[in-house]
Order: structure tokens, then sequence, then C-alpha cells
């Protein structure tokens, strides 16, 4: 089964009929919001609004594990996160969708593994690729069949927040190779991972990055809000074309 994972300016997800919520409890305590479950075009597939139904969840507060285990427990094989990035790369004007191809993790103190404890083998799991190289085509191809563009590839900068970046450590991030920047990708990839579910981003620019472009002097929320209400639309475009 199908999940999508909803990110800012995405806590529902209405095109699904037959819909019925779940509440699931975790080893590691509650999810961000009961799973939502619905058909689309026949397609079994679970909703998961990752800061909650009320956006009142921050990305260092999200309780990634349980997501993660819920989704997993529900018969989840395959995970799109949507998540809203800055543009850091300067061809990423507000606006643009992007399926990106690696991550650089910049957050701390956030639980990032399954397994932990007295009771946990020790184990190291293979993360060359974050992302599952077959879903990032399905996206495309879904995307293909509406007119919709998508950009291919592309390293995710994952910092802690809630707060936005300072300039200078956009540069770094740049330095780093990273094209885009947002915060909820980790651990929520690696923990995918771990569970054999395959998972990918699609990622939504909301803003240029901190420093740059029209962001120079200061990141306008307001502007965000406003790329988010069209750009949501077009993602969701893409989701209900997936197959
Ligand atoms: N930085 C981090 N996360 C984000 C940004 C940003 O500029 N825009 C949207 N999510």
């Amino acid at each position: 089964m199908l999940a999508i994972i909803g990110g800012s300016g995405m806590a529902m997800f209405d095109e699904m009929v037959d819909r019925r919520r779940q509440v699931v409890r975790t080893p590691y305590g509650d999810p961000s919001c009961p799973l939502s479950f619905g058909r689309i075009d026949g397609q079994e597939i679970v909703f998961l609004a990752r800061h909650g139904y009320g956006h009142t969840i921050a990305p260092h507060e999200i309780n990634y594990r349980a997501n993660l285990w819920a989704l997993d427990e529900a018969g989840v094989t395959a995970a799109v996160s949507v998540a809203t990035v800055g543009g850091i790369r300067p061809d990423l004007a507000a606006g643009t969708l992007l399926l990106p191809d690696q991550i650089v993790d910049y957050t701390y103190r956030r639980h990032c593994t399954f397994f932990e404890g007295p009771d946990k083998p020790v184990t190291h799991i293979d993360f060359t690729e974050p992302y599952d190289g077959a879903l990032r085509d399905r996206l495309v191809a879904a995307a293909q069949s509406i007119g919709e563009t998508l950009l291919v590839g592309g390293t995710y900068g994952c910092t802690q927040g809630p707060r936005l970046e300072t300039a200078g450590e956009i540069r770094r991030l740049a330095g780093d190779g990273c094209d885009v920047v947002g915060m909820t990708a980790m651990p929520e990839a690696a923990l995918a991972r771990e569970l054999g579910i395959a998972y990918a981003t699609l990622a939504v620019v909301s803003n240029p990055a901190a420093g740059i472009g029209d962001s120079a002097r200061q990141i306008s929320l307001a502007d965000i809000q406003v790329v988010l209400e069209s750009a949501i639309g077009r993602v969701r475009g893409v989701l209900r074309a997936l197959r």
C-alpha cells in the first residue's frame, strides 16, 4: 500500500474517497495524527499529516518513529513524502517541484533509529541512496501524464529548525553541495529505510533560501503562503495521477 505523508500546506488529502480514520498507538508513542485511509481510482492509500491535522507539531517535535511505525503496521510498502523547502541553487525558483536524490543531515537530538536500547542489536543500514529510484520514476511518470514538470535530482540539506537558517548557514550548505533546504527529511527517510519502506520526497520550493535572490535581506513568510497555495494544488494533481 502507498502512503502519502503531507507536509506544510498539505494537512489533508480530500482527493481520497471512502475515507476513514484510525487511531494507532506504537511502542514509540503516538503518531502525528490518526491515519486516514481511502482510495484514489480504486487504489487504497493512507495519508498522514506530518505536522498533525492542525499543523501544530514543529519539525523537531515530530515523532518520526511513531509515524513510520504506524505506517508500517498498516501495511505500507511505499511512502511519498511531500515537503516544502527553500531553494539554494539559483535556478530553483519558488513554485518549483523537485525530486531530490540525496540528503545531508544537519539535525540533532532527534530519535533517528529503531535499533537502539538494551534488547536491540546494533544495526547499520545502507543509505548510499537515501531515496527510492523506482518510486521517483513513478512520480515522474505521474507528472508527465498530467503535463506537470518535476525536476529530478538534487541534494536536500535537512536542518533542525524550527527557525529558518542564517545567510551564513545557507552559504555553508551550498558549499556542502545542498540544492534545497528543509527540516523534515531526517530522520524520516532513514527510518523508512530501516523498515524497508520505499521512500521518495516530492519537494516544493516555497522560497529562495536565506540570503539568496528575493530572500537576500529576509524571507517573507507571507510570500511563502502565497506560493504554497498554488503549488500544493499542483502537487495534489501529481499524487492523484500516481500509479
Ligand atoms: N529553510 C528550511 N526549511 C524550509 C525553508 C527554508 O528556507 N522553506 C521551506 N521549508
